[in-house]
């Protein structure tokens, strides 16, 4: 098939080299003009395990273009997935201002029957704006579809993600609509899900803020474990146990960041309130998330009493392990509350540092772990990079100031750490 993919981010990029992969002629646009040089010459503009060698085999072999042509490429493909941002507007609402330009150029440039899609995370009733703009911009009355398509992935394991997804969820107006996808799909043998535009809309938005709620309950959890004294590892493994609960998204810690969970929550409090429904549960998820770094920060003040002039090295800046996404991460929080407070930070990751520099010039940036953690008052474990698990605590101790520790994502093993001489602090664990 020749597909169009409008917008070459995480998912788009994503998208279109899985199904350039499957043997698709593939043209992936962006209004971005230096990710699109970068791109045609194999140079990816995001970390993403596999992503590289899948991009480059498909560039060789020609099945892949890359393009600023939106136009064109839209003119000559048969499916058109809109890949574009959706971030959040005050009080929640969702930007849908890529999705509307990427559907005003669609309409200018549509010349035979078309199947649109939405795999951009988007508000119900959106899958209905795009088919008013398309037709409010067509140059010659012209038969389209519009589908919603929403995308799973999960960064840090993208690629894989892609080609062995959970579910395939497919809102079509109607059977011979969902067919096209459904052939599309076909080769990569997961259950699809075939439902109208407006439900699978919601599956979306139902699915994250449920992961949410999890990961806000659990650490809501931790926090009564310290009150209480009880251990959050011990309760999070006799609860998951319970096949109705599942062990996954029950690990205590920061709580959630990213680019999605974070406005896609508040995105469906908005809808919810737009549609007369107070979600008060959602509120309280978000409440106890935005709690977390804030949490942390406390907990080192309580121990340090000033931060002023102290040394802290930061472990992990990614909002999770495997990208180098930092959008919404709980380390520029937690950055943002150490230097407002005077301390002084000595960061590592393994691949997001770069980006980081760009938005705390001040802070010092370390080549390795002990790098960042010499004459430090203290560690705080931010992302849970697998490194991070292999690190010599014996090496870290010697380098440190006082052997401190506070985990931020429950990672060590806090009874080795202990009897190694440090001070360990975990997220509801003692
Ligand atoms: N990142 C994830 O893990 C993930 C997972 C599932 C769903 N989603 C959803 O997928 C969508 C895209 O997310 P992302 O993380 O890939 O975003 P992103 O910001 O990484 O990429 C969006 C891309 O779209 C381009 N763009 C914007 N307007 C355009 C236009 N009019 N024409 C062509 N290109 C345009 C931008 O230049 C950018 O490269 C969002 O709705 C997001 O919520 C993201």
């Amino acid at each position: 098939m020749r597909i169009c993919v409008i917008g070459t981010g995480y998912v788009g990029l994503v998208t279109g080299t899985v199904f350039a992969d499957l043997g698709n002629n593939v043209f992936c646009v962006d209004v971005d003009a230096a990710k699109v040089a970068q791109l045609s010459k194999g140079i990816m503009p995001i970390y993403e395990p596999g992503l590289e060698e899948i991009v480059k085999r498909n560039l060789t072999e020609g099945r892949i273009v890359f393009s600023t042509e939106v136009g064109e490429c839209v003119r000559k493909s048969e499916i058109i997935f809109i890949c574009v941002g959706t971030p959040s507007k005050n009080e929640g609402e969702t930007d849908l201002s890529q999705v509307e330009s990427a559907a005003k150029v669609i309409g200018q440039n549509i010349n035979e029957y078309k199947v649109v899609v939405n795999k951009s995370t988007v508000p119900v009733g959106t899958g209905n704006l795009v088919r008013r703009i398309i037709t409010e911009n067509e140059k010659t009355k012209v038969e389209f579809d519009v589908v919603s398509n929403p995308e799973f992935l999960r960064e840090g394991s993208a690629i894989s993600d892609a080609l062995n997804p959970d579910r395939i969820v497919i809102g079509a107006p109607s059977k011979n609509v969902a067919m096209k996808l459904i052939e599309l799909y076909a080769t990569l043998g997961a259950p699809m899900y075939i439902t109208d535009v407006v439900s699978a809309e919601l599956i979306k938005y139902a699915s994250n803020s449920f992961l949410a709620t999890k990961i806000s309950f659990i650490n809501a959890i931790a926090d009564i474990c310290e009150l209480a004294g009880a251990n959050i590892t011990d309760v999070a493994r006799g609860l998951g146990a319970d096949k109705r609960i599942g062990r996954d998204f029950l690990n205590a810690g920061l709580g959630y960041g990213g680019s999605c969970f974070p406005k896609d929550i508040s995105s469906l409090e908005h809808t919810a309130r737009k549609l007369g429904y107070d979600f008060g549960l959602l509120r309280s998820v978000m409440y106890i998330n935005d709690a977390r770094a804030h949490r942390l920060v406390a907990k080192i003040e309580s121990h340090f009493k000033n931060l002023d002039g102290l040394c802290f090295a930061v472990l992990g800046l990614s909002f999770k392990a495997n990208t180098d996404d930092l959008r919404d991460a709980k380390s520029l929080e937690i950055l943002e509350m150490l230097t407002g407070k005077g301390a002084n930070v000595r960061a590592y990751d393994p691949v997001t540092m770069e980006k980081a520099k760009v938005l705390f010039p001040d802070v010092i940036y370390a080549d390795n772990p002990y790098e960042a953690a010499e004459d430090a008052d203290a560690i705080i474990l931010v992302t849970e990079w697998r490194e991070f698990l292999s690190l010599d605590m014996e090496r870290l101790k010697k380098v440190m100031k006082s052997p401190v520790i506070y985990d931020g994502r429950n990672i060590f093993d806090m009874e080795k750490l202990k009897g190694l001489g440090f001070e360990y602090h975990g997220m509801g664990r003692y």
